[in-house]
């Protein structure tokens, strides 16, 4: 039998279980993974909540393969559904399953260790590899095809968006006039050449290619994309008393996260309106206090989760007639949390080509179900 907790540890695991099981008591619940991995937190909540059902999804088809087999390996065989998907598909893989309301919808957003670890998948500045940082092997964008192809404003955006980069504008200028030589296919080449032009003097900690990298993974998965269209969709699915529970690593998902979860934890009133009518009654009930943070026990035990920030909250009734109609949309990547047109100009145009690309697995049919 493989030892799975040897690839993967999974992070603040007993938290998890004690903030997604209590859902589940009922005959017939489901809770949906949607980032299964190596079914680390999966294989703990059908154990913590006999009467359950999952459905797990994940983008990766080695990690969904790896994940089946310690489904079966555990005896829960017959309480799982793997499916191959992007998260922001949920309603449609719920949908074709002919479910309409789910329990509990649990993230434990970003890589798992297998994929940081296989060093061809280019995920890691540390080990030379081509520049492909596909979670989904089957679409077609690739890190590479971002940097041979992005101009150098979208470039400096996406580093500085993302990457959170001071030397973002320095950094694209570079990757174009570079590109004209030769193209940056390899992690080597993009370290070198963040190497120098980041000024010594202001480098963070560790290699200073590291925002680049995290920046560049960001936009060849949708990552902040998906995860603004599939929370929604996890409220729309959610049945009174289901719980939304989500791990995010880096702090644009945190944001996303917790402005979303505060649209449903706030009256939906102009501040200082001495009455509250029923319907505009917060719907979520927060499930933590803020943010769980990982302790130095657990950061010891897995510096993975060092950066983790976990949050979740209860539906208390059912999602009010306005927030059904704007989670909808909010769905389809037309209306975010700031309401309509919000997203930006540079969002827009970006999103319209990179999301082509990364949709053509599903167009061609790669997927299985
Ligand atoms: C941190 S790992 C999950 C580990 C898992 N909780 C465990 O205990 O083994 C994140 C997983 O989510 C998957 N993933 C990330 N973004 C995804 C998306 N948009 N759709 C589907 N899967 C995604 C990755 O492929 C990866 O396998």
């Amino acid at each position: 039998m493989t030892d799975f907790s040897a690839i993967h540890n999974p992070v603040l695991l007993e938290q998890c279980v004690q903030l997604v099981a209590p859902a589940l008591n009922e005959p017939g619940s489901i809770v949906v993974d949607c980032t299964l991995g190596l079914a680390g937190h999966a294989c703990a909540f059908l154990a913590a909540a006999p009467a359950a059902r999952l459905i797990g999804i994940d983008r990766d088809a080695e990690a969904l393969a790896m994940a089946t087999q310690r489904m079966y390996e555990a005896g829960f065989a017959a309480r799982f559904t793997p499916v191959h998907a992007a998260f922001d598909e949920l309603s449609s893989v719920l949908a074709q399953r002919d479910i309409a309301m789910v329990n509990a919808v649990f993230m434990d957003l970003g890589l798992s260790s297998l994929q940081i670890d296989e060093n061809e998948r280019g995920f890691s500045y540390s080990h030379d590899a081509p520049l492909d940082m596909r979670m989904d092997t089957s679409q077609s964008l690739t890190a590479q095809h971002v940097l041979a192809s992005y101009d150098e404003r979208d470039l400096e955006r996406i580093f500085r968006a993302y990457g959170e980069e001071r030397f973002s504008r320095q950094i694209a200028r570079e990757i174009v006039r570079r590109r004209e030589r030769e193209p940056l296919s390899k992690s080597s080449q993009l370290n070198a050449l963040v190497d120098a032009v980041v000024p010594l003097s202001h480098r963070p900690a560790g290699n200073p290619a590291k925002r680049v990298f995290q920046a560049l993974r960001i936009e060849v998965n949708g990552e902040l994309d998906k995860l603004a269209s599939t929370l929604p969709q996890a409220a729309l699915h959610l049945a009174p008393g289901g719980r939304i529970v989500v791990e995010s690593y880096h702090s644009l998902e945190d944001k996303e996260v917790k402005s979303f979860m505060n649209l449903g934890l706030h009256a939906d009133v102009p501040a200082g309106l001495p009455v509250i009518p029923p319907d505009a009654q917060p719907f979520f009930r927060p499930l933590t206090r803020g943010a769980i943070k990982a302790d130095d026990k657990q950061i010891e035990g897995n510096p993975r989760s060092a950066s983790v920030r976990l949050r979740g909250v209860e539906l208390t009734r059912p999602l009010p007639d306005r927030f059904a109609s704007r989670f909808e949309l909010m769905s389809r990547g037309r209306l975010d949390e700031d309401g309509p047109g919000s997203r930006s100009r540079f969002a827009q145009s970006r999103f319209a080509q990179s999301r082509s690309m990364r949709s053509n697995s599903a167009r061609t049919g790669t997927r299985k179900g």
